[in-house]
């Protein structure tokens, strides 16, 4: 028997996995009804034995650490998240309690579709928006302002007026269904793993190191939710806080509903429960809040993480049930071995399912899941089916427990699990499964970007021994392609073209385009921002490339992996003969306005954050200094500058406002 103790290690433990795969890597591992049940197991041991409840218990905090490589923003209230109603029942025993504490609880209640997204905070200072940042942990998040400007829902500037000096509006961030579908048929296409669902879509947009991506992506907003931090304003409830939200110029969900008790409220939850699927983006249940603003002061926070007075009904997600025939594996580029079932077809939330995502062998092994099992299947939003567990009453016998194979699918070499990995990787560099998709990865959107070379046509150039690693690529010729069945004259012409045209690509693609482990887009522009050149980067320790902020010690031993080995080493030598671009331009070389001018920031700008302005200075052409120096062109002052204007005047250098930065920048936007 495990004891409590090692039950509630092991619920963190799978906890935090699970947080960092959803929170940081967009990547989720197991399914929202999955995690919630966990998340309650765990909270419910804590509560019967308090001693359980360790400081850095996952019930005390909101998701995971932000990433590094973003600028750090900590909001001025945490950001909170939701307790969860699953049914009616759970609904009451919510406003017993709440009642317990306030009996003016019992009252009139807002109904909110809950958009599933990613949550963010928008900073407003006279009506400006100063700063927009990511939830992070809840405490500090990540400054992604310029991504959120590229937002057209996000309003710079408040419409009307009688708004507080200084405000934070809290909405969600969300990819229409239709955008999101859009961007993973692109990205399959281009043989990009394609996101789990739209909110993981949201949320790794919203992350990018480029705005441009972000703004390409068509991401959209909904504002719920408003903290004011000073000044004041006149508003008693939530129904007006959502009416303001609307004046300003926000876009406010509108199936939203001012109910005047909790049964009129579970009498319309059959409605939400028709409607959510209808919508044009993901919605995950309908967020009941107390509509007395007073009444919600007097309810607060639980143990800083939920408010009392709002809470999400949420919709049990709808469970279909199948044989799994078959466990095959798929071998990823790194050599990984994915595991996935083959099912028989079955209907789930509108949708056939014959495939589902088993993640890897430990979790297999967790929920026993045998070949031959009736599963239970469910789509809580994602689009990866995920499988709950086996039926074990329906089990006959005939069931065979799976054993992840010792050797790799594709090629027949041993496999191996590294020590503190879950996955078994296929170390044959040559394998062929590897290599098909790892060419598909390197022309892929987002890498190379060389259109026109999807699975179909790298199998045929290695099936036709034209290419057997992606720097043949760039020996062929339209002449010899001609002669391959389904190949036209132009679109030989055309793959041609647009493999000449990749050339031009800067170091940070070609890093991540190599598909070195663990080096995704964001590490793979911090290095090469960093280190400037292949050659450099080839040149540097693990040590230093530990360094850079944002690549951690398992990235930088990766990186220094992947280019000692003999076989990567001889590769590059041939893309660099092949006149590939292995240098990052440097932010001042870009052509822009601003090209070659030094700027310095100093004070609180009016509507730009720090991060924001120095994106734009760079986008632009131009580089940001941290002091003032004989080489600064200019510095660009806001509110409460100190000494570097003062330093600039002494020195005759021009000091600027935000508004003529903008003007100036005016030419690049
Ligand atoms: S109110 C303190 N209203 O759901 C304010 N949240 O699971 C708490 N969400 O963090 C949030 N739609 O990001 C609220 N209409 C809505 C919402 C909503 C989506 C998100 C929000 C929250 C998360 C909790």
């Amino acid at each position: 028997m495990t004891s409590p103790a090692e039950r509630a290690a092991e619920l963190r433990r799978q906890i935090d996995r699970a947080n960092h795969a959803y929170y940081v890597d967009d990547a989720p591992e197991i399914s929202d009804a999955e995690y919630d049940r966990l998340f309650r197991e765990l909270q419910r041991l804590e509560a019967e034995d308090p001693t359980l409840a360790t400081p850095d218990s996952p019930t005390h905090r909101i998701g995971a650490e932000p990433a590094d490589a973003l600028r750090k923003h900590t909001h001025l209230r945490p950001m909170l998240s939701l307790a969860n109603a699953f049914d009616a029942a759970e609904l009451a025993a919510w406003e017993d309690r709440n009642a317990r504490m306030a009996p003016e609880a019992r009252g009139a209640y807002t109904a909110e579709v809950k958009i599933d997204g990613a949550a963010v905070s928008l900073t407003y200072r006279d009506g400006r928006l100063v700063t927009g940042a990511t939830r992070g942990n809840g405490v500090v998040g990540e400054d992604v302002t310029s991504n959120l400007r590229a937002i057209p829902d996000v309003p710079l500037v408040l419409a009307g007026e009688g708004w507080p000096a200084l405000l934070e509006v809290r909405g969600e961030v969300y990819f229409p269904v239709a955008s999101f579908r859009r961007l993973n048929a692109d990205r399959e296409r281009a043989g990009d793993p394609p996101f789990a669902n739209p909110r993981n879509a949201a949320a790794g947009s919203l992350r990018q190191l480029d705005p441009e991506v972000t703004r390409r992506r068509r991401l959209r907003m909904f504002a719920f939710h408003v903290e004011v931090v000073e000044g004041e304003w006149a508003v008693t409830t939530q129904w007006d806080i959502l009416e303001r939200l609307v004046a300003w110029g926000f876009q406010v969900e509108e199936h939203r509903a001012l109910l005047p008790d909790l049964a009129a409220v579970e009498g319309r939850i059959p409605a939400y429960e028709a409607l959510l699927p209808t919508l044009p983006f993901q919605a995950d249940g309908v967020v009941v809040k107390v509509n007395r603003l007073g009444v919600q002061l007097d309810l607060g926070v639980v143990g800083g993480r939920e408010p009392r007075w709002a809470v999400a009904r949420k919709f049990a997600p709808e469970v279909a049930v199948t044989r799994l025939r078959e466990i095959r594996i798929n071998v990823g580029r790194t050599g990984a071995l994915n595991p996935y079932a083959v099912l028989e077809p079955v209907e789930v939330s509108g949708v056939t399912v014959s495939n589902a995502t088993l993640h890897n062998e430990d979790q297999i092994a967790q929920k026993d899941i045998r070949i031959g099992d009736w599963v239970e299947v469910v789509r809580a939003g994602e689009v990866i089916p995920q499988i709950l567990g086996p039926v074990r009453e329906r089990r006959d016998g005939s069931e065979v427990p799976f054993t992840m194979p010792e050797a790799c699918p594709a090629c027949g070499t041993p496999v191996e699990r590294p020590p503190d990995e879950i996955m078994r990787y296929c170390p044959n560099a040559t394998c062929p499964g590897r290599i098909l998709e790892s060419i598909v990865h390197f022309a892929g959107r987002g890498a190379m970007d060389i259109r026109g070379l999807g699975y179909e046509r790298v199998r045929q150039l290695l099936e036709t021994g034209l290419i057997t690693d992606v720097a043949d690529l760039y020996a062929l010729s339209a002449e010899r392609l001609e002669e391959l069945e389904r190949f036209a004259e132009q679109s030989s012409g055309q793959l041609v073209e647009a493999i000449e045209a990749s050339k031009g690509r800067p170091l940070s693609t070609l890093l991540f385009a190599l598909g070195i482990r663990h080096v995704g887009k964001n590490a793979a522009v911090l290095l090469a921002r960093r280190f400037g050149s292949l050659a450099a980067l080839r040149a540097a320790s693990a040590e230093e490339l530990a360094e850079v902020p944002g690549i951690g010690p398992t990235m930088a031993a990766a990186v220094v992996g992947f280019f000692a080995e003999p076989r990567n080493a001889a590769l590059l030598d041939r893309l660099e003969r092949a006149g590939l671009t292995l240098v990052e331009p440097r932010a001042a070389d870009r052509d822009g306005p601003l090209s070659g001018r030094t700027y310095v920031l100093t004070g609180t700008l009016p509507t730009l954050s720090r991060g924001a302005a120095t994106e734009m200075i760079e986008r632009a052409g131009g580089r940001v200094a941290g002091s003032v120096s004989k080489r600064t062109d200019a510095v660009v002052a806001g509110a409460e500058p100190g000494g570097k204007a003062e330093k600039a005047r002494t020195l005759g250098i021009e000091v600027i406002d935000e508004a003529e930065l903008l003007r100036r920048l005016g030419a690049a936007q």
